[in-house]
């Protein structure tokens, strides 16, 4: 044979390799979160997946960053049952509402590890006996107070609502006096979604109001402690929160923060890492504690974070499996911790040296992770969305001035009656 032929042949022989290499390759795509640096660490996780596996290849898809914003986004892949997104980043709230969208971790080798993880956020996503997805990271909401200001005014991190309220009051006035228009004392998120059910919730457990739904099934949102701190938190708008504070996510209050415009600030562990980082106007000036307590003599922070689920529509649900227990993983979990201060839910990293290092206060406020705050998400479920719509919604009117809070949480009342036929109950 000519030296040209074999040439040619071999080379039609490298490509027709190459090529059954490429056909071979498993894609795996993950619908993740871009809430700050999110979508980033996703995509290195991913990187560090495939120099593993080098017969997959991982795609993170970003989704939109308000929690209602992003079920809509995956209803639709769940209606037409599609298998172009193998693993979901899921809400802690969405187990119960979207289980028979997910395989059964437990058969896909999640008996492992199962046991690293908090038992309450285990039990949380195990619906009917089955692992519908495995906890990733987990929140809480947290108090993000400029301990730079409290020391030029001399004050202490607030205790109670009055406090904060009070000490927000100072230092607005005192940084505006010094040449700041826009400087405001308290920013959270009020917007009509998830986020003001977390911010909500909060307010009325740490008053003695109870969680909206109680686990044994009554209703209890109409009480006189929740519409008492509801009343006053619509106060704060236009005093010590800006007006646009209605209209704020997670991210619109951190901007406001990080650019220096704001005393204290309503927010999750992933804020103390970006507010650390180079490009705040904060690095090194804040500090975080417990959410303020009410009529209750305590804080509450209400419990968040996020699992990986696996698509029962995936093409490929073993290897979706094994790419979501690895993203799991207790070294995957460290570096979002590090890098992203995002709470693990393996309880053995709250003692990892370098984790407690770049966010000390997992460990000094363990307990406010420990003993967060739950949304009535099982009791309710497969309607907690629904039940979640009209507690916002209600709470939204009070704070935009259309609903005082006697009578939204009235006929909050008679609405989560009907939608859940559940009997009325005192917290
Ligand atoms: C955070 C929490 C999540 C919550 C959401 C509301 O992402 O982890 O549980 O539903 O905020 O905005």
């Amino acid at each position: 044979m000519k030296k040209s032929v074999v040439l040619i042949l071999a080379l039609a022989m490298i490509l027709v390799v190459s090529g059954m290499v490429l056909a071979e390759k498993v894609e795996i795509t993950v619908a993740t979160g871009a809430v700050g640096i999110e979508y980033d660490l996703s995509v290195e996780a991913a990187q560090r997946y495939m120099e593993l596996h080098p017969d997959v290849v991982v795609n993170v898809l970003d989704t939109p960053d308000l929690a209602q914003d992003r079920l809509g986004l995956y209803l639709q892949f769940f209606e037409a049952k599609s298998s172009e997104v193998d693993v979901y980043q899921i809400d802690v709230i969405w187990p119960g509402d979207l289980a028979e969208h997910f395989v059964d971790l437990y058969e896909y080798g999640a008996e492992r590890v199962i046991s690293q993880h908090f038992p309450a956020i285990v039990e949380n996503n195990t619906v009917d006996g089955r692992l519908v997805a495995i906890p990733w990271f987990t929140d809480a909401g947290l108090l993000y107070y400029r301990s730079d200001l409290l020391d030029k005014y001399g004050l202490e991190v607030p205790q109670t609502w009055d406090d904060l309220t009070r000490t927000a009051k100072m230092i607005q006035a005192g940084e505006r006096a010094a040449g700041n228009p826009d400087f405001w004392g308290y920013v959270w998120q009020g917007n009509s979604y998830e986020g003001l059910t977390c911010n909500a919730l909060e307010w009325v457990v740490s008053n003695g109001g109870g969680t909206i739904i109680s686990p044994d099934k009554k209703v209890t949102i109409n009480n006189s402690n929740a519409v008492e701190i509801i009343e006053m938190t619509a106060n704060w708008v236009g005093s010590i929160s800006p007006d646009g504070v209605i209209g704020f996510g997670e991210e619109d209050a951190r901007g406001m923060w990080e650019a220096g415009n704001s005393a204290f600030m309503r927010n999750w562990p992933y804020a103390y890492s970006l507010g650390n980082s180079e490009d705040s106007a904060i690095a090194g000036k804040f500090d975080v504690a417990p959410l303020p307590a009410g009529n209750s003599g305590r804080g509450a922070a209400t419990l968040g974070g996020w699992q990986l689920a696996v698509s029962k529509y995936s093409e490929h649900p073993e290897v979706a499996a094994d790419v979501a227990l690895y993203l799991a993983s207790y070294e995957e979990q460290k570096i979002r911790a590090i890098k992203g201060s995002m709470n693990p839910t393996i309880q053995a990293l709250y003692s990892d040296a370098e984790v407690l290092q770049a966010s000390p206060f997992f460990g000094s406020l363990y307990d406010v992770f420990i003993n967060a705050a739950a949304r009535p998400s099982t009791v309710t479920s497969p309607r907690y969305n629904e039940v979640s719509t009209k507690f916002f919604t209600a709470v939204h009117s009070v704070l935009t001035g259309q609903n005082d809070a006697q009578t939204a949480l009235e006929e909050l009342e008679l609405d989560l009656e009907d939608l859940t036929g559940f009997e009325i109950g005192r917290p």
